[in-house]
C-alpha cells in the first residue's frame, strides 16, 4: 500500500503517513482522532527526504518512497528532529541507500547514534544558518532546540519560500485526505492544533519564542510541519497563534478542574461556574479529571487565563486525579495565570492544607477571596455565599488583568542545566 505522493510545489511531495492504530502519543496523550507523520521528499538535481515516521507505519512510508524513487538514488536524509515518531524508518532507508548522507546538527548525530546505535554511516553536521544546495533550490537550516528536542531544526527553502517547521506548527488528528489547510476549516484543526502546542511543545514555550523570533522575518508561501496539515492558507494566523501561545497569551475565560467521588464536589463546581457566569465571565469550561483526560484540561488552560482546581480529601490527601493534574501543571509551569481552588471533605480536613501549600509555590497567580472554601460534606448556605464571593474576587481579577498590557514573559524562566543535553 503506497501513501499519497501529493505535490505541494514543483518537485516537492508529501510523504506523510495516517497513524489509527497507535492509543496515545508517546503513550501518553490520548488520539481519538488519531495523528499524521508527516515526511517530505524533494526531486531536484540532488534528492532529499526531511524526516521520516513512526516505526510501525514504516512499511507503509518506505513502499511509498520507493515508488517515487523506482530510478533514482537519494542523496539526503534531512534530520529535522529524531523524536522516534520522525526517524522510524531510518534504519531501513540506511539499508536501501547505504551512499545517503544524514544531514544534522551536531547534537542530532549523538542521539541517532545513542537511539539506534547506527554505526558508519554518513553524516553532514551542519550549524545555525548553513546552507546546503539541491539544484534548483536551497535549504537554510535553523536551529530551534527544545522544539521540541535539542537538537530539533527547521529547514527553509530559501527558493521557494517554504518552511519545513517540524513538529512546530504540528496538530493533532489524522488528515483523511485533506493535506493542506485550505481543503478544511481552520476551526475544525484549532483544538486538535493547541492541544498539540499545549501538551508537547508548551512546556517549551520560551524556546518556542526564539524560534518564533527566528523566522519572524522570513516571507512564507508553505509551512511543512511534521503532524498536521500543510499550511498554504493560514500561514500566518497560524503563526500568530504560535507567539500568543508561546507567550502565555490567553483569553478571559475559566477552567474549572474537578475530581469527585460522589458528586459532592461536581454540583459544587457547577455552582461556582454559574456564579462566574453572572460576574461576567462568559467563558466557562467545567472538567471532570476522572472523565476527561488532562491533555484536553491543559489544552483549554492555554486558551483561558484562569484556572479553578476542585478535589476532595481522599485517604488522607488530595483525590488522586486532580493531584495527578497538579503534577502536569509543575512540569508545564504555565505562566501568566490566576488559580483558585476549593475543597470538600467527609470527616477530616486534609486537601484544603495540602492544596493551599502547592498553591503558593506553583507558577500562579493565586486569587485569594478572603475565606476559606472547604466544605464538610455538601454545601450549605454559608458555603454558597463563599463560592459567590470566591466567584466576585477572581471575576473582578480577570476582568482586571483585560484591560492591562500583556507583557512579554522573561525567558528563560528557570535554568534547570540538569536537563539540558551535555554539549
Ligand atoms: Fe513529533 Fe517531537 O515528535
Amino acid at each position: 500500500m503506497k501513501v499519497a505522493n501529493v505535490e505541494i510545489i514543483p518537485g516537492l511531495y508529501y510523504m506523510g503517513v495516517n497513524e489509527r492504530h497507535a492509543q496515545r502519543f508517546e503513550n501518553l496523550w490520548p488520539l481519538p482522532h488519531g495523528v499524521a507523520y508527516n515526511a517530505y521528499l524533494i526531486l531536484d538535481e540532488k534528492v532529499a527526504l526531511l524526516d521520516t515516521v513512526c516505526l510501525p507505519q514504516s512499511d507503509k512510508f518506505i513502499e511509498g518512497v520507493l515508488s517515487k524513487m523506482d530510478n533514482f538514488d537519494i542523496d539526503y536524509l534531512i534530520t529535522l528532529h529524531v523524536e522516534p515518531d520522525h526517524s522510524g524508518a531510518y534504519e531501513e532507508i540506511i539499508a536501501r541507500y547505504p551512499n545517503i548522507t544524514l544531514v544534522g546538527n551536531k547534537i542530532t548525530k549523538r542521539m541517532l547514534t545513542n537511539m539506534y546505535k547506527l554505526k558508519n554511516f554518513n553524516f553532514l553536521e551542519v550549524k545555525d544558518g548553513d546552507t546546503l544546495n539541491l539544484g534548483s533550490r536551497t535549504l537554510r537550516f535553523i536551529t530551534t532546540p527544545n522544539c521540541h528536542w535539542p537538537e530539533s531544526m527547521m529547514a527553509y527553502d530559501e527558493t521557494n519560500q517554504v518552511l519545513f517547521s517540524q513538529d512546530v506548527f504540528g496538530g493533532f488528528a489524522t488528515l483523511n485526505g485533506r493535506i493542506f489547510d485550505d481543503e478544511m476549516c481552520y476551526e475544525c484543526v484549532e483544538d486538535e492544533t493547541r492541544r498539540y502546542y499545549s501538551n508537547i511543545v508548551g512546556k517549551h514555550s520560551c524556546h518556542a519564542q526564539k524560534a518564533l523570533q527566528k523566522i519572524e522575518n522570513l516571507p512564507i508561501k508553505v509551512i511543512c510541519p511534521v503532524h498536521g496539515n500543510v499550511w498554504r492558507k493560514n500561514t500566518q494566523k497560524i503563526i500568530s497563534e504560535y507567539k500568543k501561545w508561546a507567550n502565555y497569551q490567553t483569553e478571559k475565560g475559566v477552567v474549572i478542574a474537578f475530581g469527585s467521588m460522589y458528586g459532592s464536589t461536581e454540583a459544587t463546581a457547577d455552582i461556582l461556574a454559574r456564579f462566574l457566569v453572572e460576574e461576567g465571565i462568559s467563558e466557562v469550561k467545567v472538567y471532570d479529571l476522572s472523565n476527561t483526560h488532562a491533555s484536553y484540561v491543559i489544552s483549554d488552560m492555554w486558551k483561558y487565563r484562569g484556572l479553578i482546581l476542585a478535589a476532595p480529601t481522599y485517604n488522607c490527601d488530595i483525590l488522586p486525579v486532580v493531584r495527578n493534574y497538579m503534577n502536569l501543571l509543575d512540569i508545564f509551569q504555565p505562566q501568566k495565570h490566576i488559580l483558585s481552588y476549593f475543597t470538600t471533605y467527609g470527616w477530616a480536613s486534609v486537601a484544603h492544607k495540602m492544596m493551599k501549600e502547592w498553591a503558593e509555590q506553583s507558577s500562579f497567580e493565586v486569587v485569594d477571596a478572603g475565606e476559606k472554601v472547604d466544605i464538610n460534606g455538601t454545601a450549605g448556605p454559608a458555603d454558597i455565599e463563599k463560592l459567590r464571593k470566591l466567584a466576585k474576587v477572581f471575576a473582578e481579577r480577570l476582568h482586571e488583568l483585560e484591560n492591562t498590557s500583556d507583557e512579554q514573559v522573561q525567558c528563560p524562566l528557570e535554568e534547570n542545566k540538569e536537563c539540558d543535553f551535555p554539549l
